[in-house]
């Protein structure tokens, strides 16, 4: 018998039992449908609706429910739909017919609505705790390569000296700007959509904000339609797992890069690598390229959910029950994600040689020699033209620009004196741009003092 059978004349056919159920996948918030019903029950007792004597029974059972499904003593029902009704029904079996109060003033609509966004705001405490953890890794990473130089690029073409840990340090800002919006997303969910019932709330007299605190939450929300059909809450966090795992997708890209035969930038822990089945020689980034595709499953997760609601009258609608499985899904990717890219960062090798050679070959000084002269009070355009062709010369000649002699230069231009080595040499490119943001050692030290505080 269903629990809501009452209006039926015959049996839900099997192929929709099985169609329509979401305790394969739901049954992930036992915890979090079980203390939101002890909750409701308290807030029930207080207020008068039942007694508190029925209260506490029902919270007792609860309690013990709770404990039998973490010992794995549970096992749940298809025909039972849900987590909630399973529950609900586990009670009943157990407590009598007190069990069938505990549902006065609340309707599934409003209880999953609050059970996906206590299960979302631990997800992502546990997330944060993940991604401070990766950033904090970049961080004593950046430490130690304040001064391996290496070459920046664009169109990924030579471009500039910077060193590895200006490098990282970029990665870490977009991070704390991920922490940022996770903390964000927590904020607006933590709102309880408790009392909003199946869509107008209830006639009962309850005490929303009572339930609303026991569970930790900041208030309630203010529209019963809207309490039951948001998932704002559940995009906001899919689009912030999105937008990290480009992130992440990014800095393997990196990854996979730097550790080919061509840069030998990085070389990865053989433990984070894997081989290949029949070229004995190879030695793959795997995990770093799994990190990558793995992006693709959490926009995946996104695009759906969001397609799931974008033609969804009010209020509650059955289609979202589909909105779990998206969350789940990218929940368990992005903890997985962050969960090995942070060992794999930290047991990755640096090659400072070879990142040294890479920052001095490609005329990366280029920039410097046309500064160098627009400092001596040659219009910079025309200081860039200029070394255009000295850069062409000496690419014809196969040398860089620090090789060509002084007296050279000075037939290129009288401006031209002995101190220009000192500033198109490598180093001191990178140390002179100690401008705020700049690659110089002592500017990146400063933003990891300023980022280091940004963890805490
Ligand atoms: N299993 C449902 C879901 O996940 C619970 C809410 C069902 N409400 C309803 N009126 N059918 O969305």
């Amino acid at each position: 018998m269903k629990l809501w059978g009452g209006r039926f004349e015959k049996t839900t056919d099997a192929l929709v039992e099985d169609f329509h159920s979401s305790i394969s996948f739901d049954q992930r918030l036992y915890k979090q449908d079980i203390l939101g019903s002890v909750a409701h029950a308290r807030m029930l007792g207080s207020v008068g609706v039942i007694s508190e004597e029925e209260a506490n029974r029902m919270i007792n059972g609860l309690m013990a429910i709770l404990e039998d499904i973490q010992a794995g003593n549970v096992e749940f029902e298809i025909g039972a739909e849900d987590i909630h009704m399973n529950i609900e029904k586990l009670l009943t079996e157990r407590i009598g017919p007190v069990g069938k109060k505990l549902h006065t003033g609340r309707s599934r609509n409003d209880q999953v609505a609050l059970d996906l966004r206590l299960y979302l705001r631990s997800e992502i405490d546990e997330t944060k705790i993940l991604l401070e953890e990766l950033v904090n890794t970049l961080l004593n990473i950046s430490e130690e390569h304040l001064e391996t130089w290496m070459p920046g690029y664009t169109h990924m073409q030579k471009a500039q000296p910077i060193t590895f840990a200006h490098h990282m340090m970029a990665y870490v800002q977009m991070f704390l700007r991920d922490l940022d919006r996770l903390k964000d997303t927590r904020k607006r969910l933590n709102t309880s959509p408790l009392g909003s019932g199946a869509m107008a709330g209830t006639t009962f007299p309850l005490d929303r904000m009572q339930a609303a605190l026991e569970l930790g939450f900041d208030g309630v929300t203010l529209n019963s339609l809207d309490g039951v059909s948001d998932r704002d809450f559940a995009l906001e966090f899919l689009a912030t797992a999105s937008i990290m795992m480009m992130h992440l997708s990014r800095m393997c890209e990196e990854l996979v890069i730097w550790s080919t035969g061509e840069f030998q930038f990085i070389t990865m822990d053989d433990g984070y690598s894997t081989g290949s089945s029949i070229m004995p020689q190879k030695k793959n980034p795997d995990v770093a390229e799994l990190v990558r595709g793995k992006t693709g499953r959490v926009y995946g997760d996104l695009v759906a959910l969001l397609t799931v609601m974008k033609g969804l009258p009010l209020a509650y609608n059955k289609d979202m029950q589909e909105d779990k499985e998206q969350v789940f899904d990218a929940v368990d990717t992005i903890q997985k994600c962050l969960l090995v890219v942070e060992p794999m960062l930290k047991t990755m090798v640096v090659n400072r040689e070879a990142m040294a050679r890479g920052a001095k070959g490609g005329f990366t000084n280029a920039t410097d020699l046309a500064d160098y002269m627009a400092k001596k009070g040659v219009p910079f355009r025309e200081a860039h033209e200029l070394v255009g062709r000295i850069v062409l010369h000496c690419s014809k000649k196969g040398i860089g620009l620090e090789d060509m002699g002084l007296s050279e230069y000075q037939g290129i231009s009288p401006i031209f004196e002995e101190d220009l080595f000192g500033a198109i040499g490598i180093e001191h490119c990178v140390r002179a741009r100690k401008i705020t943001g700049g690659p110089s050692p002592e500017t990146v030290a400063e933003g990891i003092r300023v980022s280091r505080e940004g963890l805490v």
